[in-house]
């Protein structure tokens, strides 16, 4: 059993490193090109540069997206590069929300690093994320695929889903009445979309039909469901160390993540003992967060998480297998559906 885990585990790292690695001089060339003034914050954001814009080495993140892309790509019988443009893509889309994200969130750590706006400033920041978004377009327009300006399309639809998404994820934190269906709606759209993007988009520029393409977002959407809902778990009980993210955050400002929806909506005393918590007239302390934690694992909520992240990894896996991609691609995006499934255990 753990031969076999560790297997997995090897083939998900090395993936992810073959991800990265054509994605990385890309990555790099698609934003030296951006105003010198934009390539400081976003090379501080990608941990490529300190503050000062000195070269160094930190966490780039997993670069889940656009490896997502390049293993559709290849699933499909494509050449790496025919597809890389659309990779590099959702990889800047994706820098995009963070950069915005960690402005809205008022988070202070992503990565192990001080976020860009407490580096930066808020303003900076946000026009960082604005270049990176632009970016994204440009390499999409600039690649010569024929299927560049439909690709384009797909981008843009996914780019106002995800606001949306994030706009939702705002508006929870002011209600009180937030049913579980409208939370996975929210989550569907601030995560899901991007991820079921990237699984059409490397479907699509690999020259799959429509019934690959759609089969490939699915098994992304469900896929981006099941890794936020982890996420969520991850921001109530990870360790700091390893998310690279601050813990209780979330409970810290209201949030009604998936976990927290589903205790508050579960009927229990836990459920209506954290609705009072949230409902009380001044900022939630650090014990606040902790009491909150324990209240949602009272509720059921966490026991919940876990088999509902169970559920979406099987919908995944169905959606990846009637997509019928090359054998060795598909074994990859089985490991790493497992592996982002269960990080929280
Ligand atoms: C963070 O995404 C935002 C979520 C959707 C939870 P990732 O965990 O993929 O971020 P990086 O790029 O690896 O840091
Ligand atoms: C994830 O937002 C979705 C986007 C950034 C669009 P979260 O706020 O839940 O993610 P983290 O935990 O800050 O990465
Ligand atoms: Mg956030
Ligand atoms: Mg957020």
């Amino acid at each position: 059993m753990t031969a076999h885990v560790d297997e997995a585990e090897r083939t998900v790292s090395d993936a992810l490193r073959a991800g990265r690695a054509l994605l990385d001089p890309a990555l790099r060339a698609a934003v030296g090109s951006l105003p010198e003034s934009m390539q400081l914050i976003a090379g501080h954001h990608f941990g490529w540069r300190d503050e000062h814009g000195a070269p160094v080495d930190e966490d780039q993140g997993k670069a889940i997206r656009p490896t997502l892309v390049l293993l559709a790509g290849r699933g499909v019988g494509a050449e790496p590069e025919q597809v890389l443009p659309a990779a590099v893509a959702v990889e800047l889309v994706h820098n995009f929300s963070l950069l915005h994200d960690d402005v809205m969130d008022g988070d202070l750590t992503r990565r192990h690093r001080p976020t860009a706006w407490r580096v930066f400033g808020s303003g900076p920041a946000i026009l960082a994320g604005d270049a990176l978004l632009t970016l994204a377009a440009d390499v999409l327009t600039s690649s010569g695929h024929p299927a560049a300006m439909a690709g384009l399309k797909e981008l843009n639809a996914t780019v106002l889903d995800l606001v949306d998404g994030q706009s939702s994820d705002m508006s929870f934190e002011r209600r009180t009445d937030v049913a579980l269906p409208e939370c996975l709606t929210m989550v569907g759209s601030k995560t899901g979309a991007l991820l079921g993007c990237s699984g059409a988009l490397g479907a699509f520029f690999g020259g799959a039909d429509a019934e690959r393409v759609e089969r490939m977002r699915r098994f992304g959407h469900r896929l981006g469901l099941a890794f936020q809902l982890v996420d969520d778990v991850l921001g109530i009980w990870g360790d700091p160390a390893v998310t690279g993210k601050p813990v209780h955050s979330d409970l810290r400002n209201r949030k009604k993540s998936l976990p927290v929806v589903a205790a508050l909506n579960s009927g229990t005393a836990a459920g209506r003992e954290l609705a009072e918590l949230y409902a009380l007239p001044r900022e939630l302390t650090d014990e606040d967060a902790a009491r909150g934690a324990r209240l949602v694992s009272d509720s059921g909520a966490r026991d919940w998480s876990r088999a509902h992240i169970d559920t979406l990894q099987a919908e995944a896996l169905h959606h990846l297998d009637a997509a019928v991609l090359a054998a060795e691609p598909a074994a990859e995006l089985t490991a790493l559906t497992h592996l982002l499934t269960q990080r929280q255990r």
